[in-house]
């Protein structure tokens, strides 16, 4: 995909809801890196656009404190703040209507834009990034093509924030309104999981050798773990995410993706299309979820991070008695000719344990049990864990013998570690934007994976399950625990798991 550095081509990209808090923590941080390393051309501009009444020099003091406090160096934040400019923009008014102020204010946007490009002699190459709430994304992308900038001398993209949509309908609604202005090649949907380092790895840990690709199927797998967990609570997004929930929030796109990238087959080529592709066949060949295979939670108070923390009810502006999941496990399988009868187990939750992303594959236990007699009960099965954070890295578990004349074995993990080998792994926003800038749609969702992933979900949304509490700091309600039994499948991480010598 990417054999050596590229340079964009120059460009403007504007980045609608600039003064928010992805902008502030993700965004220009990560373009703040990339002009650092040169990887902007020299006449590239960054327009921040928001309701927020600011000038050029304005926003540029309210970058700089945003790019110290993400950790940018202040004598790396010289390239990408001399690029900023910043223009005001009502919320969109009625859809398309030219005599209202949201019209008249992104027609000031377009002739802003157009005004940059002549001042630093720029071909018309234009990013729109819509780093704003769900509900804005319609009147935006409307106000966009009304003022006509869905197309240029130049190219044009358009950037578009999860979630996209918060059930099949509303997703296929809003994928209507970006295709009345832009094509599927123009169009951006962002999963950050998909930037990650560590994500795209899996792709080359299975099809760049052969040991792995050859146990990766039904005879030799028993079943695979898709966890990601986080210590963190609600925080300050209550609004957000009491409205969504985790299944909405993690699951119909991280979880997703993560499942997809692991049960996929070989692309013809690692090329944006032929991977798309072959993540919506799998994606197409999901069996239509059991509901009794799914349980939600909800979070209650509890010891987090060695502090007590609140339940989610407590949390500040918390509806009372909101049934909005903050856990989900459930049990899936990929009716494929290589996955046929292979459980998958997805489970997310916050105020988990701990942080952890990991992707565990259980290899099938040795068709005889030679050792089990001389051994002490332990996990048999070989396991390869793929660790995306907090500590990244590869691990395969396989037995020894400890020397000596006592009989015994011991689990030992082959594998590496990130930080042991790398200096440097870029944060998944540096990729992703360069590579919208490049051109390169390889990391973004395709339209049919986003309708495919909220059709899978649609009767669960319809019917969600009771939450059932779990206390903050656990490993989410026992209930599911029992989606992962025989014993074999435990989850990894859980209550009955606890005492397991788990590598
Ligand atoms: C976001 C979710 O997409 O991903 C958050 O909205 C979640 O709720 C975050 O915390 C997790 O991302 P990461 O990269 O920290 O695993």
């Amino acid at each position: 995909m990417r054999p050596h550095p590229r340079i964009p081509d120059p460009s403007v990209f504007v980045i609608f809801g600039g003064t928010g808090d992805l902008a502030r923590r993700k965004l220009l941080p990560a373009l703040a890196r990339l002009a650092r390393a040169g990887r902007l051309a020299p006449e590239s501009r960054v327009l921040a656009v928001a309701i927020d009444p600011l000038d050029d020099e304005g926003f540029r003091a309210l970058a700089r404190t945003a790019l110290v406090a993400a950790g940018v160096p202040e004598p790396d934040c010289s390239p990408l703040l001399e690029r900023l400019h910043y223009q005001p923009l009502r919320p969109p008014g009625p859809i398309a209507d030219t005599t209202s102020a949201g019209a008249a204010d992104y027609q000031a946007l377009a002739q802003r834009i157009a005004r940059l490009e002549a001042a630093h002699g720029l071909p018309g190459n234009r990013s729109f990034y819509l780093a704003l709430p769900p509900q804005a994304f319609v009147g935006t992308i409307d106000g966009l093509g009304g003022a006509g900038l869905n197309k240029s001398a130049g190219w044009t993209r358009v950037v578009v924030e999860k979630p996209f949509g918060h059930d099949l309908a509303s997703a296929t609604a809003l994928n209507r309104v970006v295709h009345a202005w832009y094509d599927e090649s123009q169009i951006y949907r962002i999963d950050h999981y998909l930037g990650k380092d560590t994500v795209q790895n899996i792709l080359v840990l299975r099809f760049a050798n052969t040991i792995f690709e050859s146990v990766w199927n039904r005879d030799r797998v028993e079943a695979v773990q898709i966890t990601v967990a986080e210590d963190l609570g609600v925080g300050t997004r209550a609004g957000y995410y009491d409205r969504s929930g985790a299944l909405r929030d993690m699951v119909q796109n991280h979880l997703v993706q993560l499942l997809s990238l692991v049960a996929m087959e070989v692309p013809s080529a690692y090329e944006a299309d032929a991977i798309r592709y072959e993540k919506i066949k799998v994606l197409r060949s999901l069996r239509r979820l059991d509901l009794g295979d799914v349980v939600y939670g909800q979070y209650a108070a509890g010891t987090a991070r060695g502090e007590d923390v609140p339940g989610y009810l407590d949390e500040p502006q918390i509806p009372p008695g909101s049934t909005t999941e903050t856990f989900v496990a459930m049990k899936v399988f990929v009716d494929n000719w290589r996955w046929s009868g292979v459980p998958f187990y997805l489970r997310t939750g916050k105020r988990m344990g701990k942080t952890l992303s990991q992707i565990a594959v259980r290899l099938r236990n040795t068709p005889s049990a030679l050792f089990d007699s001389y051994d002490e009960p332990r996990e048999t099965a070989d396991v390869l864990l793929v660790t995306l954070q907090p500590d990244p890295g590869f691990s395969l578990h396989f037995d020894v013998k400890v020397p000596g004349a006592e009989f015994r074995m011991v689990r030992i993990p082959l594998g590496f570690r990130y930080r042991e080998l790398f200096d440097e792994v870029p944060e998944a926003y540096e990729t992703l934007l360069l590579d919208v800038m490049l051109g390169d749609q390889t990391l973004f969702v395709h339209a049919d994976e986003v309708d495919h992933a909220w059709r899978h979900f649609s009767e669960l949304l319809a019917h969600p399950p009771a939450p059932v509490p779990y206390a903050a700091g656990s490993w989410g309600p026992r209930e599911a625990d029992h989606l992962a039994i025989p014993e074999t499948e435990l989850w990894r991480e859980s209550y009955l798991n606890h005492d397991r010598r788990a590598p």
